[in-house]
């Protein structure tokens, strides 16, 4: 018997928009949506490095909301609208040290990132995705949504939260409409990003970076497979929930953390 795998994870004739697109996770789900068949745009403030890279770049700073606008209606006007949305930009900007070491300063530039940025986007491109009946939403969040480590990520993590709650809801306003939205919550995955969190840490404690990533990762709680994952594993569970093998599904935050969430 021949398999349907190909037919149910195909993404021809889609077109799909990764932001943070260059670089780690976004950069691995660029690279699957595009062999599965989509057109991919990716945005970020710089330029790939690669120069012969299969996608559509717009360079555009998305916690500016002008160049959110102008993002929107470049999509409009070039690309006729969206499939699929990835939003994927965020990360650790704020320093640990709990409570008393974050400044309303701090609290306000990771709730742009982390959070605003992507509710302004998704405010910017819907009414096309709307019209069109059909689409999914794709939120990267994190474990750190569910599971905050005080030390290293008070504010990222309230920011990822509520990035959470803003999905679930969301989800059940566009169900009705014909589109899908789900969140995705990775654990440590080894970026750009998370080598940066690690060299940082390694820095002020005097450890060497493997120590440096078991100390972050035994605070976190641990991770029972032992490793972070790889970019392109979070990019496989993408590519499955933004695929015809999964349109029963929305609304849910799918972990992907190795075991690291200790409750069911
Ligand atoms: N890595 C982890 O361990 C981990 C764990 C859990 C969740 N996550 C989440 O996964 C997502 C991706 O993380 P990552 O580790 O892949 O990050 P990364 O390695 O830092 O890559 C971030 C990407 O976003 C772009 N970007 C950053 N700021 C931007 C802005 N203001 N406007 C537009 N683009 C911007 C970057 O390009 P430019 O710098 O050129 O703009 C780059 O393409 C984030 O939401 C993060 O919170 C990561």
């Amino acid at each position: 018997m021949e398999s349907n795998h190909n037919q149910y994870q195909d993404l021809a004739g889609k077109t799909a928009l990764v932001t943070g697109g260059t670089k780690g996770i976004g950069k691995a789900i660029a690279d699957k949506l595009s062999q599965a068949g989509a057109r991919v745009i990716i945005t970020a403030r710089q330029q790939p490095e690669e120069t012969n890279l299969a996608h559509h770049f717009i360079e555009a700073d998305l916690t500016q909301p002008q160049q959110v606008d102008q993002l929107a209606q470049a999509i409009h006007e070039t690309f006729g609208g969206l499939d699929i949305l990835i939003d994927n930009i965020g990360g650790v900007t704020a320093p640990g040290g709990g409570f008393s070491s974050l400044t309303d300063q701090d609290w306000e530039q990771e709730l742009q990132f982390n959070l605003l940025a992507t509710i302004r986007l998704d405010r910017a491109l819907l009414p096309r995705i709307l019209e069109k009946k059909s689409g999914v939403i794709i939120h990267i969040s994190s474990v750190a949504g569910v599971k905050p480590v005080w030390y290293h990520n008070l504010a990222y993590a309230v920011s990822k939260a509520g990035l959470n709650a803003y999905s679930k809801a969301l989800s059940n306003e566009l169900a009705p409409k014909g589109i899908r939205v789900l969140t995705v919550s990775p654990g440590a995955t080894n970026t750009p990003l998370m080598q940066g969190l690690v060299q940082n840490f390694a820095a002020t404690s005097g450890l060497s970076a493997e120590e440096a990533f078991q100390r972050m990762a035994a605070q976190a709680g641990g991770i029972p497979m032992g490793r972070m994952a790889e970019p392109e594993e979070v990019a496989s569970l993408v590519h499955f929930l933004v695929s015809p093998a999964a349109s029963y599904l929305t609304g849910a935050n799918y972990l992907i953390d190795g075991g690291t969430v200790p409750v069911v």
